[in-house]
């Protein structure tokens, strides 16, 4: 089965204007199933809910969401203002990733031009995204079968970053799958990925279909894998990096990162260059969604914690400089631990 996360459907959308098409990743991986979106209002709650999750394909999303908003625009018969408006609501349906916006921004300038211009640059922003995510897999793989003498690698990954979080192939699941093509890898850890269960639902799914060799683990095991010398390096994706290499991503990757350290193996972050955010000299600055409470205090809709607990949920975090090996980009890998930053890299 091929995963497309996020594609443009020329037919499904009102009036034969087409309409975004995405598998609701809410509901995997019991139940596969298309979402369509023609308007705004559900393209922004598909993002609030994660029915379409994971920086790059969250950048599709974007550019794709300029095409909704035209053509919602001109079935309703909205002005410019209002356009413009509904483009910022998709921009901002979430804030840490900062490829959401970064996809808005590639195709906006393009609004003069009509609507099939927007969408070809959107269709091509997508494509662009599994070219990146290819190379940086095997990138990110040359520069671990280099430093780890192994024949077969046992590693550690976080949340979800395949096929699904992407328009295609993967980031960190990508090197783990370039890993396995090159007949590399003896073990994955995944990580459950509380609250939303991103690693358990979503990454083993991604692992299953591709036959590699994988468990599941609590969050809270992972520090504990990592020091009993049970993995060989740890590899997650991101959803921003500062210039220093400052990385944001899944809550519970910071953690990782400083069991690696303290174990001496490395800890990788792949990402498209899309990912990275120049304009932040470091993390600092990068804004951490706080979603819900009751994502905490509830599981599965039942409610675990006594009702008068509230929930306590920072969606990301962010792993400093001083702990990333290695940022696999496209480009190029740059190791922030050594003092190169994404600068190094940078076109
Ligand atoms: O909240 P999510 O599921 O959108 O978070 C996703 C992640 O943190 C991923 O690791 C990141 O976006 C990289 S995806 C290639």
């Amino acid at each position: 089965m091929t995963l497309t996360a996020i594609s443009w459907d020329d037919t499904a959308g009102r009036d034969g204007r087409g309409a975004v098409r995405l598998i609701d990743q809410t509901l995997l991986p019991g139940t596969v199933v298309d979402r369509v979106t023609d308007t705004t209002d559900d393209l922004v709650e598909a993002i609030a809910v994660l029915a379409v999750r994971g920086a790059p394909a969250l950048g599709v999303a974007g550019a794709m969401g300029v095409v909704v908003a035209m053509d919602e625009g001109a079935r309703e018969g909205w002005d410019e203002a209002r356009i413009q408006a509904a483009v910022d609501r998709v921009r901002n349906a979430r804030p840490t990733a900062v490829n959401l916006a970064w996809g808005v921004d590639q195709v906006r300038p393009l609004m003069g031009h009509g609507r099939d211009a927007v969408l070809a640059a959107a269709r091509q922003l997508a494509g662009e995204d599994e070219a990146a995510n290819r190379e940086l897999s095997r990138l990110g793989a040359d520069w671990l079968l280099a430093r780890i003498d192994r024949p077969r690698l046992r590693l550690l990954t976080h949340c979800n970053t395949g096929s699904l979080a992407t328009s295609a192939w993967g980031t960190a699941l990508g090197v783990i799958r370039e890993l396995h093509a090159r007949d590399r890898i003896e073990l994955v850890y995944a990580d459950e990925t509380r609250p939303l269960l991103q690693g358990a639902r979503l990454t083993a799914f991604e692992l299953e279909q591709d036959g590699i060799p994988h468990v599941v683990q609590v969050d809270g095991a992972a520090a504990s894998t990592i020091l009993r010398g049970l993995v060989d390096f740890a590899v997650v994706g991101a959803d921003r990096i500062a210039a220093n290499g400052d990385a944001a991503n899944k809550i519970g990757t910071l953690g990782v990162a400083l069991a690696c350290r303290d174990a001496e193996i490395p800890f990788m972050v792949a990402a498209p260059w899309s990912t990275v955010d120049l304009s932040m000299a470091d993390g600092s600055g990068i804004e951490i969604e706080e979603r819900s409470g009751d994502e905490i205090t509830s599981l599965g809709g039942v409610q675990v914690a006594p009702e008068g607990s509230a929930g306590f949920n920072p969606a990301f975090d962010v792993t400093p400089a001083r702990l990333v090996d290695a940022v696999a980009t496209e480009r190029g890998v740059a190791e922030p631990r050594s003092g190169q930053d994404l600068w190094s890299i940078a076109p």
